[in-house]
């Protein structure tokens, strides 16, 4: 046996050589926030470099991703007003919907996702309808403001459809709600979107690590938490049981979210599930840390981002959904030079 591995690593060469995992910019997909609540950009304190985007003024942001060869974004909406059926999430002129006109009309060939759930939709801030929230909506049977599956998962078909409508390249819906890539499946195509794929979040855990994300894109819920829908972080096997479901569903790609703390379920949903593509989700708490550190001197920025995103890709994750997206693009091409 060689009892020597560091042969291979002598010169920057070699290193380059004998490297396993890549990082590069077209497995990246840069998650925006576009709002109809401002008419400036407003910066989200708590992840620095993070804006809210009037419409009028994200097709310029997203230009900018498409010049660093980044080839998709994943489309957030936050709209100037709510009520209980989220329903500013399918209207024909929502902030999304919108905003994607707005994209695809600047950029063609740059490919927009949208996310598919009624948080940032619903005035109670929940991620569809709640047992009574309205007087259609009492079940005796449950809970006052438990999460009503099929109900939303029906509107849930109806926000992907109009998404559709406006031009989206795929549909990724981050609800957690059972039978929720079957009903968005059905309902695309039964309205002529049989060609769009579904990249479900189908490993989506209740996480700590959303707090940003919930000022970014004001949708936290008002009382109450994710758990009766999103994953316990404990874990592991019930995960791949989650995408099991969303592959027989018929969800073209699969996501494991957050990634830093689950780089175990990704490798394993990699193991089990080898002819789909998997992303992972490089949430915004995960952003937040780096960045609070960096900005205290307390780590190099770029070299821990760019660890953090190769030991992503390297636990399986084939693309990556990160806010650090554009700086990582701009170091990676400086690195090629
Ligand atoms: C729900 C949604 C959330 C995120 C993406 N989609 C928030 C939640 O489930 O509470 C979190 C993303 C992040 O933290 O970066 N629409």
């Amino acid at each position: 046996m060689n009892r020597r591995p560091r042969r291979l690593r002598f010169s920057p060469a070699i290193r380059r050589l004998v490297r396993e995992t890549r990082v590069e910019a077209d497995r990246l997909i840069y998650p925006l926030f576009v709002t109809d609540a401002s008419d400036e950009p407003r910066p989200v304190a708590s992840m620095p470099g993070v804006c809210q985007w009037p419409v009028e003024r994200i097709a310029a942001e997203a230009e900018a991703a498409a010049e660093l060869r980044i080839p998709a974004l994943l489309l957030f909406g936050i709209p100037a007003t709510k009520d209980p059926m989220g329903s500013g999430g399918f209207a024909e002129r929502g902030v999304v919907q919108r905003a994607v006109r707005e994209i695809k009309r600047a950029v063609p060939d740059l490919l927009v996702f949208t996310d598919v759930c009624l948080c940032e939709y619903t005035d109670h801030g929940h991620c569809g309808l709640l047992a009574g929230s309205t007087p259609d909506l009492r079940r005796p049977g449950l809970p006052e403001g438990y999460l009503l599956n099929d109900e939303s998962v029906e509107v849930l078909g109806r926000v992907a459809v109009s998404q559709a409508e406006a031009g989206a390249d795929g549909l990724a819906p981050s609800a957690m709600l059972d039978g929720m890539v079957a009903g968005i499946r059905s309902a695309l195509d039964s309205r002529g979107f049989g060609h769009l794929p579904v990249l479900s979040y189908s490993a989506k855990f209740a996480s700590g690590f959303y707090g940003p994300f919930r000022e970014a894109a004001q949708g936290a819920p008002r009382k109450g938490d994710r758990s009766t829908h999103q994953m316990d972080p404990a874990n592991a096997r019930e995960a791949l049981k989650e995408s099991a479901l969303d592959v027989e569903e018929g969800a073209d790609a699969l996501m494991v979210k957050p990634a830093l703390a689950y780089l175990d379920v990704i490798a394993a949903t990699r193991a089990r599930f080898p002819d789909l593509p998997l992303a992972a989700y490089n949430v915004s708490g995960e952003y937040a840390m780096v960045k609070a550190a960096a900005e205290r001197g307390w780590l190099e920025e770029r070299r821990a981002v760019l660890e953090i995103l190769t030991a992503i890709r390297r636990a399986g994750a084939d693309l990556v959904i990160t806010y650090h997206a554009k700086d990582a693009a701009r170091w990676l091409a400086e690195e090629r030079r």
